[in-house]
C-alpha cells in the first residue's frame, strides 16, 4: 500500500513544474467554479477593472498628446505652453503608472486569497477522501494539485488576468486612435500586424508544442529522481547504481534536447518580431513623411509614429498571456475533480458520549470528564460502550469483482482477546479495517455493542478504538507529541505511563533528549522495533476500549513483547483487544484464536482445542515450534 515501497523501476509519473499549455477539458465551466471564488472579491475586482480602464486609457491617451505638442506648442514657438503641456503629459503617465501599480496590488491581494482558501478547501477535502481513493492515486499525483496546479492558478490570478486585459484594452485603444489619426498609414499597419500574427502564430505553435515536450521531459526527470531518493536503501542493497545512473543518462538528455529545441525556438520570436516591428516602423515613416509634407500635420504623424511602435507588443504579450490563463484553468479543472471525489459517506448520527452512573445504574450524559462512555442513540438513549463487536456473514472485497472476505461471520465479547492467525494475504489486515469502516463491506453486518456500525458516526467509531496499524507512521515532532497523537489532551505524565505500559520507556530515557527528543522523516532513526514501542504508546494514550494490534509486535524481542503484554493484559482489563500476530507464542492465552485462510475463517477455538484438532493451527504451532 506504501508508496515508498516501490522498487526503482523506469521513470515516475512525478511532478514536472507547470503543467505548461494544456488544454482545459471544459473551460466554461472551470472559469465559472473560478468565478464563485472570486465573487467574494466582487467589490476589489471592480475597483481593478476601473484601475484597468484608466490605466489603459492614460497609456493611450499620453502618446496622442504628441500630436498637440507638436503642432500647437513647437512649431509655434510657444515655450511656456509646451512646458505646461509636458506637464500634463507627465501627470497622466504617472496617473497610468499609478493605476497600474494600484490594480496589481489589489489582484495579489485578491489572487493569494483566492489561493490560499482554494488549498485550504483541497487540504480539507483529502481529509475526507475514502481511503480507496488513494489506493488508486499516487502521492505524486496529489501533491501535483498543490504545487504544480495551485501554483498556475496563481500566477495566472496574479498576472496574467490583469495583464491580458489592458493589453486588450491598450492594442483596441491604440487601434482606434491610429484610426483616427490616420486611416490610410492605418492600413500599412494593419497589413504588417497581419504578417506578425502570421508569424506568432507559427513560430508560437511550434515553440508551444517544444514547450510541452520540454515540460514532460522535466516531469519525467523530476519524477524519477523523486523515486530514487525515495528508494535509496533499495538501489544500495540491489546494488542498481549504474543502471539507475543510465537510465537517469537517458531521461536527462531527452530533457536536454527538448529544452534545447524550446529554447531554440523561444529565442526566434523576439528579434522577428523587433523586426517586423521596425519594417513596419520604416514603412509607416516612408509614407508618412509623404503625407505629411501635403498636410503638414507634423504632431499627427509623430504620434501616430509612437502608436505604431505600440501596437505590435501586445500581440505577442496576449498570446502569451492567452497561454497562461488557459494552462491555469486546465490546473484548476484538475483541482476541482479533487474536490468533487465523492467523499467517505458517513450517514452514522450515534455518537461517543462521556457520562456518568448514579447508584441505581442509570446513565446520563456528563459535562465533565470522565472514564464511562456511551453511545448516544439519534433519540438520545444511551447504551453503555462495552466493546461487543459482532461480525455476521460479511462478505467484503477491495474491487467489486473480487472478493478478498467470504462469508466471515465472528464475536467478540468485552473483555474477550481475539487473535487472527494465518499466512500472509488472507485477509487478517483486511477484517481490522472493516471494524474501523475503512471500507465499506458488501454484504452482511458488523455490530458494536448491538449497534450496526453503519449508524455510528465515523469519528466515534474510530475514537473507541485503538488501532495499531501494521505500518506505522510516526509524525514530525517530539517522542511525547507522538505518543499524545492518541489523545491530545493527555498530560507529561500521562504520556509517560503510557510509554511505561507499551515497554517504551526504557529505549525513550536513553534517547538524547528523551521525551523531547525530536523525531522526523518517519522515525527513520529509529529501529522498526522502536516505532512500533512508541506505536503501542500511542494506542495505550488514546486509552480506548477496543484494541486492535496488527502485527504491532512483529519487530519487537520475545521479552519486551512479555513486558507489553503485561500492561496491555492490565490496561485492557474488561475490554475487548484483536490481536494480529504471526508469533504463535502471542495468541496462546487468546480467548478465541481465529484460522483465517485466503479470506475463510477455517478453524476457530482456543489454543487448546485447535491443538486436539489438529489442523492448521496446529501445523502452523509444531511447524514454528520446530523453527524456534
Ligand atoms: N488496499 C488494497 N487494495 C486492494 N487489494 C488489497 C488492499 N489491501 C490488501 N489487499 C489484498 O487483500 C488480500 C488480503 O490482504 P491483507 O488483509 O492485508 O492480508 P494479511 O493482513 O492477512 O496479510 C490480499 O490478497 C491483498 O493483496
Ligand atoms: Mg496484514
Amino acid at each position: 500500500m506504501a508508496e515508498h515501497k516501490h522498487p526503482p523501476m523506469g521513470p515516475g509519473k512525478g511532478p514536472g513544474r507547470k503543467g505548461a499549455f494544456q488544454k482545459p477539458k471544459d473551460l466554461r465551466q472551470t472559469l465559472g467554479k473560478l468565478m464563485r471564488y472570486l465573487g467574494r472579491y466582487k467589490l476589489h475586482l471592480c475597483v481593478v477593472a476601473a484601475l484597468l480602464v484608466v490605466s489603459s486609457a492614460c497609456s493611450v491617451g499620453g502618446s496622442f498628446l504628441i500630436k498637440p505638442l507638436i503642432n500647437d506648442y513647437i512649431l509655434p514657438g510657444d515655450f511656456p505652453g509646451l512646458a505646461r503641456m509636458l506637464g500634463v503629459m507627465a501627470l497622466v503617465y504617472v496617473t497610468g503608472a499609478a493605476c497600474s501599480y494600484g490594480y496589481a496590488r489589489i489582484m495579489v491581494h485578491v489572487s493569494q486569497n483566492t489561493v490560499a482558501r482554494i488549498r485550504e478547501e483541497l487540504f480539507e477535502k483529502m481529509q475526507r477522501l475514502p481511503l480507496k481513493y488513494f489506493d488508486t492515486h499516487t502521492h505524486g499525483e496529489l501533491m501535483s494539485r498543490y504545487t504544480n496546479d495551485i501554483e498556475t492558478v496563481s500566477e495566472a490570478l496574479n498576472n496574467s488576468f490583469g495583464s491580458l486585459i489592458s493589453c486588450v484594452l491598450t492594442f483596441t485603444g491604440t487601434i482606434g486612435m491610429m484610426i483616427y489619426l490616420n486611416p490610410i498609414l492605418t492600413l500599412i499597419t494593419f497589413g504588417m500586424l497581419w504578417v506578425m500574427l502570421f508569424a506568432v502564430k507559427t513560430i508560437g505553435g511550434r515553440s508551444r508544442r517544444y514547450f510541452a515536450a520540454q515540460q514532460k521531459a522535466l516531469g519525467e526527470v523530476n519524477g524519477y529522481i523523486e523515486e530514487m531518493i525515495e528508494g535509496q536503501k533499495v538501489i544500495k542493497v540491489f546494488t542498481h547504481e549504474a543502471v539507475a545512473r543510465r537510465e537517469f543518462q537517458e531521461l536527462n538528455e531527452a530533457y536536454r534536447q527538448a529544452g534545447t529545441n524550446a529554447q531554440t525556438f523561444a529565442g526566434i520570436m523576439p528579434p522577428t518580431m523587433g523586426n517586423l516591428s521596425y519594417l513596419n516602423y520604416a514603412l509607416t515613416c516612408c509614407v508618412g513623411a509623404l503625407l505629411a509634407i501635403r498636410s503638414g500635420d507634423l504632431g499627427g504623424l509623430a504620434a501616430f509614429l509612437t502608436y505604431s511602435r505600440q501596437v505590435s507588443q501586445p500581440i505577442n504579450q496576449i498570446s502569451q498571456q492567452v497561454n497562461t490563463l488557459l494552462s491555469a484553468a486546465a490546473g484548476a479543472e484538475r483541482i476541482f475533480e479533487v474536490m468533487e471525489t465523492e467523499p467517505e459517506l458517513d450517514e452514522g448520527k450515534v455518537t461517543l458520549v462521556q457520562v456518568t452512573e448514579d447508584r441505581s445504574g442509570t446513565l446520563s450524559e456528563a459535562d465533565h470528564e470522565t472514564s464511562h462512555w456511551a453511545w448516544k442513540k439519534a433519540d438520545g438513549t444511551l447504551v453503555p460502550l462495552r466493546g461487543d463487536v459482532r461480525f455476521d456473514h460479511v462478505v467484503f472485497g477491495y474491487d467489486e469483482d473480487k472478493t478478498v472476505l467470504h462469508d466471515i461471520s465472528l464475536y467478540a465479547k468485552p473483555g474477550q482477546k481475539i487473535a487472527f492467525v494465518g499466512s500472509t494475504g488472507a485477509g487478517k489486515t483486511t477484517i481490522t479495517s472493516l471494524i474501523n469502516r475503512f471500507y465499506e463491506i458488501q454484504s452482511g453486518t458488523i455490530t458494536y455493542d448491538g449497534i450496526n456500525i453503519r449508524e455510528i458516526e465515523k469519528d466515534s467509531l474510530r475514537r473507541s478504538l485503538g488501532v495499531v496499524l501494521q505500518d506505522t507512521h510516526l509524525f514530525t515532532g517530539t517522542v511525547a507529541d507522538n505518543i499524545r497523537y492518541g489523545r491530545l489532551d493527555a498530560s507529561d505524565d500521562e504520556v509517560e505511563v503510557a510509554a511505561r505500559l507499551a515497554g517504551a520507556h526504557d529505549f525513550i530515557s536513553k534517547l538524547p533528549k528523551g521525551y523531547h527528543t525530536v523525531i522526523s522523516g518517519d522515525g527513520g532513526s529509529l529501529s522498526q522495533g522502536e516505532r512500533q514501542l512508541l506505536n503501542i504508546a500511542r494506542a495505550a494514550c488514546a486509552n480506548p476500549p477496543v484494541l486492535v494490534l496488527d502485527e504491532a509486535t512483529s519487530s519487537i524481542d520475545t521479552r519486551t513483547e512479555a513486558l507489553i503484554e503485561k500492561g496491555m493484559d492490565y490496561l485492557m482489563e474488561g475490554r475487548t483487544v484483536f490481536v494480529i500476530a504471526h508469533r504463535l507464542s502471542t495468541v496462546r492465552n487468546a480467548k478465541a484464536i481465529m484460522v483465517l485462510e485466503q479470506g475463510e475463517i477455517i478453524e476457530r477455538g482456543d489454543h487448546d482445542d485447535l491443538i486436539r484438532q489438529k489442523g492448521r493451527y496446529y501445523q502452523l504451532y509444531t511447524g514454528q515450534a520446530e523453527l524456534a
